[in-house]
C-alpha cells in the first residue's frame, strides 16, 4: 500500500486530483469509480478548476458511482445522483449519459442490483476508484460483517452510519434506513484504487486500515488484497498511525 500524508484537506485534494488527471491524460476513455460525501468534494472542487484551465478533457470520460441511497429519486436533493450532478457532472464537459449510479427509487432492488453489476462489468472495471472511509471501516455502504466476495447489494445502514450522514437531512427520520452498493469484490475488480481520508474523525479508521489484517469485520481491510491502492491522507487522519510509529 503506497501512503501519501498530506499537510491538509486542500494538498490531499490537490494529490488526488493530480493523479485522476494524469489517468484521463493517459486514457481519454477512462473508467472512474466515484464516490460522494464530504472527504471527496475538495478533489472534484480541483478538478473542475483544472478543467476551466484546460487540464482535462471529460468528453471520452464514463463514470461508475459506488452506491445509492434507497427510496430516493435521482432529482431528490440528497441522493447521490443529484450530489454528483451538482458538485460535479455539470461543471465539467463530462456526457450525462457516461454517468452511471445506482437507481434508488426502483421497484425492484434485487433486479437493480444485477443490472448495475452488469454495468460494472460491461463498462468497466474502473481504471481507477476512488474511495472514502467510514468511521467503522465502511467502503461504500459495504458496512462491518459484509462479505468480501459480496456484488452489488441492498444494505441496511447502520446507526452510526445513519447518524453521521444525518448532518446532510433535516432530520434523523429522513435519513434512508437502505442502499444499493456495490459489493467488496466489485470494488477490488479496478484496476487503481485511491482511498483518501481527512480528519481527526478518520484517525482510527487508518490506524486499523494499517495494522488489521484481512478482517470482514472491518471492510476497508479488503484493500489489502489489491495490488495497487494509493492512500492519501491528511495529518489528521494519520495522526495515530505517526504516534504508533
Ligand atoms: C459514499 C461512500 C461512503 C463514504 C464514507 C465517508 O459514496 O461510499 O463510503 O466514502 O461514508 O464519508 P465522508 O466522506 O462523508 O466522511
Amino acid at each position: 500500500m503506497n501512503v501519501i500524508v498530506a499537510n491538509d484537506y486542500k494538498e490531499m485534494s490537490q494529490t488526488a486530483s493530480q493523479m485522476i488527471e494524469e489517468q484521463i491524460t493517459e486514457k481519454p476513455d477512462s473508467v472512474l469509480g466515484l464516490a460522494t460525501g464530504g472527504t471527496p468534494l475538495g478533489t472534484y472542487h480541483e478538478l473542475i478548476k483544472g478543467y476551466h484551465e484546460g487540464r482535462a478533457d471529460y468528453s471520452l470520460l464514463s463514470t461508475i458511482n459506488l452506491d445509492e441511497y434507497v427510496g430516493l429519486a435521482p432529482e431528490h436533493p440528497q441522493s447521490y445522483r443529484h450530489f454528483m450532478d451538482q458538485h460535479l457532472f455539470r461543471l465539467i464537459n463530462i456526457d450525462l449519459e457516461n454517468t452511471h449510479i445506482p437507481f434508488g427509487k426502483t421497484e425492484d432492488l434485487e433486479q437493480e442490483c444485477s443490472r448495475y453489476e452488469k454495468v460494472i462489468d460491461q463498462i468497466g472495471p474502473p481504471d481507477l476508484q476512488l474511495l472514502g472511509i467510514g468511521e467503522n471501516g465502511h467502503i461504500g455502504f459495504n458496512e462491518p460483517g459484509t462479505s468480501f466476495d459480496s456484488e452489488t447489494h441492498i444494505v441496511h445502514l447502520t446507526d452510526s452510519t445513519r447518524e453521521a450522514n444525518a448532518r446532510f437531512f433535516e432530520s434523523m427520520e429522513d435519513v434512508p434506513t437502505k442502499a444499493i452498493t456495490m459489493g467488496i469484490r466489485s470494488i477490488l475488480k479496478s484496476r487503481k484504487i485511491i482511498l483518501l481520508a481527512s480528519g481527526e474523525r478518520k484517525a482510527e479508521a487508518i490506524l486499523q486500515l494499517i495494522q488489521w489484517e484481512l478482517d470482514e469485520q472491518f471492510p476497508a481491510s479488503s484493500l489489502k488484497s489489491h495490488d495497487d491502492i494509493t492512500l492519501i491522507v491528511d495529518k489528521d487522519a494519520y495522526k495515530k498511525v505517526q504516534r504508533k510509529g
